[in-house]
């Protein structure tokens, strides 16, 4: 970035996309580590992991009225015919949030998606047959794109095959969409009449172990739920658990086409696992939120007023020396690793189950099948930022 990243920084800038940590690591170390912007509708984005953690857990302050990186300020944005549709329970403040949240949990439990797992192996193999014999494939756009929208899809139960259509609304949402509000309205309203006819179908016909059935008969309170709230689920539950999955696995695969010796440490010390997944999620962090600031305030010594956008950058947060040893480095047994990919506080991520299976069963059936492989071309791998960043191209050869 050309221009001071303090006061002026652009999450959308295309070299701060590719690689945002250089920027964030001097944000961090200024005087002032939490820059703000006028761009894109303005925004503050504090740099330090305690910043961060702090800005997610004092949702009385900051909150969740609006959750995306840019756009108009809160009561303004024109939301077509599901204005009153939202995104429960990421976009709820307590004391619904709460309900909200409570009513969803069970579905993410860790035994109920491990039901998932022998599908979502069985479709990574399968992706893998599409292009093992071709000795080279895009592990971001045939691979990792492919396969959390098929797992969340089948959880819905909503039809697989409909997987480009749900892709391409939940990037229209999140990435498109965030530089431009009518492709954002557009891809919403697509998703959000898709569902409504759902809704209208099972209310119609109840099906038997049905999330969308079980959801629309959930009570609080002795009431049943109200439609929009089952409607505002099914809109989250695709548009948090596609980009943020598929950028992880790409990210994580984009890593280890250039890490040979980690591929090695993998296979043959299979029980290192499970803190090679929390290092890559810490590492490659994909998401970002916001919060909109609730009353005028002064953090760390910025002058906040009601209204004002804060970005909460996970990634920046996870790569703070004053947390990590040696931040930038993937250390895949590291043993203090109170990463916050997933967020922190009452929004923490509650797919988290699913996204961690998702992520270790995708990369173990790649790297079963493809022990070795490396990026074709370095400079030619794309990513997509601001909400959500990973590579949307990687071209790999085996
Ligand atoms: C690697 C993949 C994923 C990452 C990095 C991730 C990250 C996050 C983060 C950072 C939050 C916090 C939002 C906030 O504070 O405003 C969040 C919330 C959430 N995520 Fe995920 N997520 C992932 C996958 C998934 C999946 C697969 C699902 C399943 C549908 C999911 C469902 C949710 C839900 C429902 C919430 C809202 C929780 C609440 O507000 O109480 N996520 N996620």
């Amino acid at each position: 970035m050309s221009i001071d990243p303090l006061t002026d920084y652009d999450i959308f800038d295309s070299q701060f996309v590719i690689d945002p940590f250089p920027v964030m690591d001097q944000i961090r170390e200024s005087e002032c580590p939490v820059a703000h912007t006028d761009r894109w509708g303005g925004s503050w984005m504090p740099t330090r992991y305690a910043d961060i953690v702090a800005v997610a857990q004092e949702h009385d302050l900051f909150t969740s009225q609006q959750i995306l990186v840019t756009g108009p300020p809160p009561g303004q944005e024109p939301e077509g015919p599901y204005a009153a549709v939202a995104a429960p329970p990421i976009s709820s403040d307590p004391p619904e949030h709460h309900w909200h949240r409570r009513l969803i949990l069970p579905f993410f439990a860790p035994q109920a998606v491990a039901k998932f797992e022998d599908g979502t192996r069985e479709l990574c193999n399968r992706l893998i047959d599409g292009f093992i014999d071709q000795g080279e494939a895009d592990a971001a756009a045939d691979y990792a794109q492919q396969i959390p929208v098929r797992v969340i899809a089948t959880m819905l139960g909503v039809p697989t095959d409909l997987s480009d259509t749900f892709t391409g609304w939940v990037r229209g949402v999140l990435e498109a969409g965030l530089k431009d509000q009518a492709i954002r309205l557009e891809a919403r309203n697509n998703i959000l009449g898709y569902f409504k006819r759902e809704i209208d179908d099972r209310t119609a016909n109840p099906r038997e172990n049905d999330l969308i059935t079980t959801l629309l008969n959930s009570e609080v309170d002795g009431q049943k739920v109200p439609e929009e709230y089952v409607h505002g689920v099914c809109n989250l539950m695709l548009v948090a658990g596609v980009d943020t999955t598929w950028s992880s696995i790409g990210a994580a695969l984009w890593h280890l086409a250039q890490h040979p010796e980690h591929r090695h440490q993998l296979r043959d010390d299979p029980e290192l696992w499970p803190s090679a997944i929390e290092e890559l999620l810490r590492a490659y962090a994909p998401v970002t939120m916001a919060r909109i600031v609730g009353r005028d305030t002064e953090f760390q010594g910025c002058p906040m007023s009601a209204g004002d956008r804060v970005l909460m950058s996970f990634p920046a947060a996870n790569r703070d020396p004053r947390q990590f040893e040696r931040p930038d480095e993937v250390i895949l047994d590291r043993e203090h690793n109170r990463h916050v990919a997933f967020g922190a506080g009452i929004h923490r991520c509650a797919g988290s189950n699913l996204a961690r299976l998702e992520l270790r069963v995708a990369l173990q059936t790649f790297l079963a099948r493809i022990p070795d492989f490396e990026l074709v071309d370095p400079s030619a791998v794309t990513w997509a930022g601001g909400q959500v960043r990973g590579p949307r191209q990687c071209k790999v050869r085996f």
